[in-house]
């Protein structure tokens, strides 16, 4: 039996191997609303025999959408299709995740399939964006907002009403999205926030809106797993680095986070970012050693092999698998049959066992 195909109980959640897909936005929204492409895409994840399914940064307010095609959670009329996403995530034997989202400096963008640029406010497609400072990600970029106190705290409490709504909706992860540059990531990382508040400056400031938007969304948890996926470095002199995430680590874990998942980049347009296969789950072993919180590793990781070895030597308790998912949705079937695990398949999918 490979570890890999065995449980995990994290909190109240049970989880039935190690193999979560990793949240992929879609850009296939509109208005926030999901639609039959989100039931299949992430349905079929769920026949494929992942344990969990996170959903794509999904935006807590229309203008913390990465794009226009953005899937939202700021409405309650938003709720009703998620639930029938959930529902069938659950029918068939995978839990549902979902990840609450503002992409600050880095929203009013365009699809990467039309060229990913970004919009002017004052364009039908775009809107003024956001965040701690007003620095731009990209030297082009329009100039964000920059937030003022009682705009960061009607932010914290749309969080809050968004995981309320998720929770609605039947999700059983609530992930919020502190990585990879967009708004949570930008007040944490000292190249993108310069704010000199309570919001800015030292670590403890720097990590506040995050640790107030947990207190936040904590208030509406029940059953739910709370988890937080970070950049663990900005590859970049003078950002966001390994040992701010281990101190940031133990905050989360003592606010109660189950899951640390630990992704890197995103901060800066001159991070310069060692590739290479799981490049990144060294910095998963370091929080999981040094702190004692359970995390989850994710980035090129391709192989049953290479997740196997991960999960046996303890280096992460979960694996998070994005572009390799989109290729083959029933990869964990896959990975099972090359690792000689007997899992069930979908009854209607036996023959091709
Ligand atoms: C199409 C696509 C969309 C993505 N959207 C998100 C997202 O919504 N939230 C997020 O945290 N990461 C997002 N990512 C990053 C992935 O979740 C993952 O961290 C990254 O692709 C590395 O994993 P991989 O090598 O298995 O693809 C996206 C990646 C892809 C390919």
């Amino acid at each position: 039996m490979s570890e890999l195909f065995s449980s995990i109980n994290i909190g109240s959640l049970h989880l039935k191997n190690r193999l979560v897909v990793s949240p992929m936005c879609q850009y296939s929204a509109k208005d926030g609303f999901a639609n039959n492409w989100h039931l299949v895409h992430l349905g079929q994840f769920a026949t494929g025999g992942a344990a969990a399914i996170i959903q794509e940064a999904t935006a807590i307010v229309p203008e913390g959408r990465i794009s226009y095609g953005d899937l939202g959670i700021w409405d309650d009329q938003h709720i009703e299709k998620l639930r029938e996403i959930t529902t069938f995530i659950k029918e068939n034997d995978a839990v549902p995740g979902i990840q609450l989202a503002h992409a600050g400096r880095k929203a009013s963008s365009n699809k990467p399939w039309l060229g990913r640029g970004q919009f002017a406010p004052t364009d039908p497609l775009g809107w003024q964006t956001v965040a701690p400072s007003a620095l731009t990600f990209h030297s082009g970029d329009y100039v964000p907002q920059e937030l003022k106190i009682d705009e960061i705290e009607d932010l914290i409490e749309q969080f809050g009403r968004a995981a309320k709504r998720a929770i609605q909706a039947g999700y059983q992860i609530i992930e919020l999205h502190a990585a990879h540059g967009y708004l949570i990531h930008q007040f944490l990382s000292p190249l993108s926030n310069i704010r000199t508040d309570k919001f800015g400056g030292s670590f403890e400031n720097r990590i506040r809106f995050l640790l107030e938007i947990i207190r936040r969304v904590k208030l509406e948890i029940t059953t739910q797993s709370l988890w937080v996926r970070i950049s663990a470095t900005d590859w970049a002199p003078d950002g966001w680095d390994l040992d701010q995430s281990i101190a940031l680590s133990r905050f989360l874990t003592e606010e109660g986070v189950e899951i640390i998942d630990v992704s890197s980049g995103g901060a800066v347009s001159h991070q310069k970012i060692d590739l290479g296969p799981a490049y990144q789950l060294p910095f998963a072993r370091a929080i999981k050693e040094k702190t004692g919180s359970k995390t989850a590793t994710v980035g090129l990781i391709k192989t049953a092999a290479q997740a196997s070895d991960i999960i046996a030597q303890e280096q992460a308790d979960l694996i998070m698998i994005a572009r390799s998912f989109l290729d083959d949705p029933h990869l964990p079937l896959h990975f099972a049959k090359e690792l000689s695990v007997d899992v069930p398949w979908p009854k209607q999918y036996e023959r091709a066992k």
